[in-house]
């Protein structure tokens, strides 16, 4: 092994070197490439130093697992001996350097990974899967590495398969013992994906049952589930452990009934995808496994949104990195002016669902790092603000106070290109990541720094609302976080908003005036009605139960609140203020969820009692998202300039948060339609548990939802929306009104939600709209092209 300072001044002489990403990624077999002689395959940061380690991309998800070289299961042929080391997986390697020598395993399953060294003594092997020689692999390498991947496969159809590696018998090819001794191969440890049996997702694909045995669905997969849950009481929450994301989750959003996309910034990941550490992955839902995208420009810090016809946008982000920690060779392009598409992925596993990205013809007009994504009323995403470059606090040189659309319009004299708002220069320096939400008059509400108003985006006119109490900023780095409030025909979808957490810190003060420990977060939450006379009144101030820096605020189809994750004290970022931990920029991880019931009175409407306490800190680029079961996913949380594992280390688990409605018996939603047009009466066929048919349906009304996307603590366009609805008599059929238009619930996608009694459904995907697509202006696409180069692209 290389000292790691040796190995830091090694891959500073490298960085100069021209590799581009194209020899790396167009056609080569994995065999071509030597991942020695890619520096970027070092960099992550080890507990007790600060100085970058190799990049080890041996890694174990849930759903997998790992057999050491020492494991039974591996059968060996011919002369193989043990090497000891802590750095091996189980402390121990075995290599031969006999030609036809072999290791051999069986197993059931999807996939297969080899980890082994690869090094200056190490040679080709060939490798046979099912009998079938699939690949040769060359280990040989100017410098030694360990727990490397060696060989992987990761599509087989699910059954017994084998994986066969054989000592190809390659000699030293230098040096004055040229071509006299076989080199060696070795194996560490080998990693199967087990993969999902084919009879689950038969039996999911009728609806009823899938819904009725979700949770039976997994508990009853032994391959998947190591610990069945515990039997447990119907009004206690409870807080599950599951699952690894396998690139650190800084934006989710949910995609399907089944998997939610995972965007990270360019980073060394365990997960990887052709020869780079992946930042871009999508995660199942019920089955835990990761699947990594391939990304092409540098997403981190982006924002994003979905479309009116379901696509998900990603736009912004980073140049290429060039740090000693994340260079050039990830194979990434500038991302400042990205515009990643996601088309809808439906499919159960995912598989031929990807991002793209064509800078040469969509991109942004102008570069967006920490830019907010809000989907309006004709389907389109309005995309305000942000920073021209990385940095952390903003500031008049760094500021894009201006707001963009995709697909571009032509308004205001702006043909494509960004529009200028004034609120966006009023609000420096902290007022990155807006707070920002379509109301149902078509107008949008932005917060930033300590002020709010609402922008007319048809008349390019804005109404400015009081301003937040209490000196309290509420974006980043002072960053706290907003909900719409749910929507309800009853007071004619009177929208209110609600912000909570934050900081009072002056944002004129440099980093080295603040603490990350001594400077507390704002305990503060505001309210406000958005009518006339709600803004006459102002803003309600209430208090939380803990002060909040970075919290997560989720929506229950219930209308409840869940506030969760965040910091105790200090600011957003890493890297800048004084007592940094590791180099977060706070402290004091606030470790319980607080429920929020804004229908309650005043006083009485924060509820801490039952909340389940997680033992992970869950801070900067952490995240928190509803998902179609009715449970909340809480991943993430860096604050890192690369993955570490110091203090506040990179952090890949996965919690459950389940509230008590998870383990009653639930309403079931059966066939709903696919799509959901505007003032549009619909069929929903449902299923009451005899044990809920005496009670009402909530109001008579059932949810409809936007999970939002979210990062940074802001859930854009998260939303719900109560639809009329009446229940037959045959209590089975509920007879359901769309949103009356694209002000209540923009066109896009949806969630349904019967609720009985205090009891919600799992949700159902529809389209709501007309369905179509938001609206293409040429002249303005051409418009932006022309004023914009391409220099993001590669
Ligand atoms: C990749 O290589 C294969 C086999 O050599 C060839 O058939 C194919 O056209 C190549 N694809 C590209 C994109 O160059
Ligand atoms: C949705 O619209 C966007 C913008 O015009 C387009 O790029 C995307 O391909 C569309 N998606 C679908 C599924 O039609
Ligand atoms: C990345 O692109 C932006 C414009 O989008 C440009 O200003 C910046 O210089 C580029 N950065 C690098 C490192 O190429
Ligand atoms: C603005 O922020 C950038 C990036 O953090 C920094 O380099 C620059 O010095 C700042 N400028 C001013 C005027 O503070």
């Amino acid at each position: 092994m290389m000292h790691p300072h040796l190995l830091f001044l090694i891959v500073s002489a490298l960085v100069q070197i021209p590799l581009s990403a194209h020899c790396l990624s167009d056609n080569t077999s994995q065999a071509d490439v030597n991942p020695a002689a890619i520096p970027a395959w070092n960099g992550h940061t080890p507990p007790g130093t600060a100085s970058p380690a190799p990049f080890t991309p041996y890694f174990v998800p849930e759903g997998a697992t790992s057999y050491d070289s020492s494991s039974p299961f591996v059968y060996y042929k011919g002369a193989w001996a043990d090497t000891y080391s802590s750095h091996f997986v189980g402390g121990s390697s075995r290599k031969t350097t006999q030609r036809g020598a072999a290791f051999l395993i069986s197993f059931t399953g999807t996939g297969i990974e080899w980890f082994g060294c690869i090094g200056p003594r190490h040679g080709e092997a060939l490798v046979y899967v099912d009998g079938r020689l699939v690949n040769r692999v060359d280990a040989h390498a100017q410098h030694k590495y360990i727990q490397q991947r060696l060989f992987w496969k990761y599509d087989l159809p699910h059954r017994k398969h084998t994986l066969k590696v054989v000592h190809a018998g390659s000699r030293r090819r230098k040096g004055k013992h040229a071509g006299k001794f076989y080199l060696e191969i070795d194996i560490d440890a080998v990693v199967v994906y087990k993969g999902v049996p084919p009879s689950l997702p038969q039996q999911r694909a009728s609806p009823a049952p899938r819904y009725q045995d979700h949770d039976h669905g997994y508990d009853q997969d032994q391959e998947l589930v190591r610990q069945p849950a515990a039997p447990s009481s119907l009004e206690t929450w409870e807080l599950r452990q599951k699952g690894t994301t396998g690139v650190a989750a800084m934006q989710i959003a949910i995609i399907s009934s089944s998997h939610a996309i995972i965007i990270d910034k360019v980073e060394h990941n365990p997960l990887t995808v052709e020869h780079y550490p992946a930042w871009g992955a999508l995660f199942n839902l019920n089955t835990y496994a990761i699947k990594a995208l391939h990304m092409k420009s540098n997403s981190f810090c982006a924002g994003g949104s979905f479309l009116g016809n379901g696509t998900l946008i990603n736009v912004g982000g980073n140049p290429v990195v060039e740090s000693h920690t994340a260079p050039l060779y990830f194979g990434q392009t500038n991302g400042t002016q990205g515009v990643r598409l996601f088309p809808p992925c439906e499919a159960d596993d995912a598989a031929d669902c990807d991002v793209s990205e064509h800078p040469e013809r969509v991109r942004l007009a102008s570069p967006r790092w920490y830019n907010t994504v809000v989907r309006i009323q004709d389907g389109s995403a309005m995309i305000i603000g942000g920073s021209r470059r990385g940095g952390w606090m903003n500031n008049v040189t760094t500021n894009n106070p201006t707001l963009e659309y995709y697909p571009p319009k032509n308004i205001h004299g702006a043909n494509g290109t960004p529009i200028r708002l004034q609120f966006l220069v009023d609000t420096l320096n902290s007022n990155l990541f807006p707070i920002a939400f379509l109301l149902p008059d078509g107008r949008v509400f932005i917060a930033a720094n300590r002020d709010a108003m609402i922008y007319d985006w048809k008349k390019n006119t804005d109404e400015r609302l009081p301003r937040i109490p209490n000196g309290v900023r509420v974006t980043y780095p002072m960053t706290g976080t907003g909900l719409l409030l749910p929507l309800a025909p009853e007071n004619d979808y009177a929208p209110e908003v609600l912000i909570c957490g934050g900081s009072t810190l002056d944002d004129t003060r440099p980093g080295y005036e603040l603490s990350a420990k001594k400077d507390l977060a704002s305990d503060q939450c505001v309210r406000i009605l958005l009518t006339e006379e709600g803004i006459k009144r102002g803003w309600q101030v209430e208090k939380m139960p803990e002060a909040r820096m970075m919290p997560d605020a989720v929506l229950l189809p219930t209308g409840a609140v869940v506030i969760l994750n965040g910091a105790g004290s200090g600011i957003s970022g890493y890297g800048n203020v004084r007592d940094q931990v590791g180099v977060s920029n706070a402290d004091n991880p606030v470790h319980t969820p607080v429920l929020y019931d804004p229908t309650a009175p005043v006083g009485k409407r924060f509820l801490t009692q039952g909340l389940p306490e997680s033992p992970i800190p869950r801070m900067y680029h952490s995240v928190a998202t509803l998902t179609p079961n009715g449970d909340i996913m809480i991943a993430g949380s860096n604050p890192n300039f690369d993955r570490s594992e110091v203090a506040y280390g990179t952090e890949y688990r996965v919690e459950w948060l389940r509230p008590p409605y998870m383990n009653k018996q639930r309403p079931v939603i059966v066939a709903a339609p696919g799509t959901l047009d505007f003032a549009q009466r619909v069929e929903v066929q449902v299923n009451i548990p005899e044990s809920l048919r005496n009670r009402k349906l909530k109001g008579e009304y059932i949810s409809l939802m936007d999970f939002g996307f979210v990062t940074h603590a802001v859930h854009a366009n998260s939303r719900l929306v109560y639809l009329p609805a009446e229940l037959a008599e045959d209590g089975q059929t509920l007879t359901v009104t769309g949103p009356p238009h694209g002000g209540v619930y923009p066109p896009g996608p949806g969630w349904l939600c019967v609720i009985t009694g205090d009891v919600p459904s799992t949700a159902m995907k529809t389209m709501v709209g007309d369905g179509q697509g938001p609206p293409v202006d040429h002249g303005a696409i051409e418009s932006l092209l022309k004023s914009t180069k391409g220099d993001q692209g590669d």
